[in-house]
């Protein structure tokens, strides 16, 4: 196991107002999972669920409010400072538009090779010798280590993010919305390296995605949040053949199928999510579930084993097998 989560959750104080006490957005509120080298696991939910949050957990970029997480069995709540710094270069994460981040005026090679010279002693030749390797191997020319960002098309600049969070051969790569702005031949394309350079390196990937047609390529397992809880964990296959969670559902549902023809396209997913600041009583989906009953509206339905290696939170689950 390279990375488990334990029950993390994320709290951020929201200001209501002048002379107001402060609220409390929940925006993760208890996720657990493990990820296994050379897997993926996939991070799915509507817009606003915590996915993004959940990222800046698991990269430390920030510090989660409580709970624990164990990257390469340390947990970094107890790790020394030289301890997280060696932990933050086993975690690195691909943005959905990575060039906001990056200088303009600075070549690519340049974006490349900074991890290294921030993380090891080599030399200025023995960088821009690894950069290029890298660049070939995510299918990019190496004469490209000279040329500008805005010289790039969208999968190019997205093999970059990926070349520059694999050079210091990372054990995780935390991938939020990696291909959401691409067009859809592209996607596939940036896809297939991401599982390529999986096979060769046996990194693990937590890959955020909103779209389930997305997630159903690249998966082994994937995680259902709604409202920063885990409504839904299971293997692929069976998430995607037997959702036990309405929530689940709903987004299956929802979401455009290559076979589109061969399923019914019944369940739409009505109303908004709520607010992490105000969530409803009971189970968060209550007031959008078809199957709602009285029990849901009063008790928090827990995260149980429905079958063999597949987890819901729903009253109703067994009724909806
Ligand atoms: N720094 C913050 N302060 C207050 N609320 C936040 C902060 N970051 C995220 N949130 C809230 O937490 C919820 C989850 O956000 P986010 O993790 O970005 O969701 P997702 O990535 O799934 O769209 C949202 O309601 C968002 O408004
Ligand atoms: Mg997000």
């Amino acid at each position: 196991m390279v990375l488990v989560a334990n029950d993390l959750a994320k709290h951020y104080p929201v200001s209501q107002g002048f002379l107001k006490p402060k609220a409390l957005a929940r925006a993760l509120d208890g996720v657990s999972f493990e990820v296994h080298a050379g897997r993926t696991l996939a991070v799915v939910g509507e817009s606003g669920c915590g996915k993004s949050t959940l990222a800046r957990q698991i990269t430390m970029i920030e510090t989660p409010t409580s709970g624990h997480l164990v990257l390469a069995g340390v947990d970094v709540a107890n790790a020394d400072a030289a301890t997280r710094k060696r932990l933050r270069r086993e975690v690195q994460m691909v943005f959905q538009n990575p060039f906001a981040s990056l200088n303009p005026r600075k070549r690519i090679g340049h974006a490349l090779e900074e991890p290294l010279v921030i993380n090891t002693t080599l030399s200025a030749a023995e960088r821009t010798e690894k950069a290029r390797a890298m660049m070939a191997r995510v299918g990019l020319r190496p004469e490209f280590h000279q040329r500008y960002p805005h010289m790039f098309s969208g999968g190019q600049r997205q093999r970059v993010a990926i070349a520059r969070a694999l050079m210091l051969q990372p054990r995780i790569v935390v991938a939020d919305e990696p291909v959401s702005a691409l067009d859809v031949s592209i996607q596939a394309q940036v896809l297939n390296l991401l599982m390529d350079l999986q096979e060769e390196t046996q990194v693990a990937y937590v890959f955020i995605s909103h779209n389930l047609a997305v997630v159903e390529l690249i998966a082994d397992e994937v995680l259902v949040m709604y409202l920063g809880k885990v409504v839904e964990k299971a293997p692929k296959r069976q998430l995607f053949a037997a959702p036990r969670h309405p929530y689940t559902r709903a987004l299956l549902a929802s979401t455009p199928r290559i076979d589109a023809a061969s399923r019914a396209q019944k369940a739409v997913l009505a109303g908004e999510l709520p607010s992490p600041l105000n969530p409803p009583s009971g189970c968060a989906f209550h007031k959008r579930c078809p199957h709602a009953i009285e029990r849901c509206r009063a008790e928090v339905p827990v995260l149980a084993e429905v079958a063999p290696m597949q987890w819901a939170a729903c009253h109703r689950s067994a009724e909806l097998a």
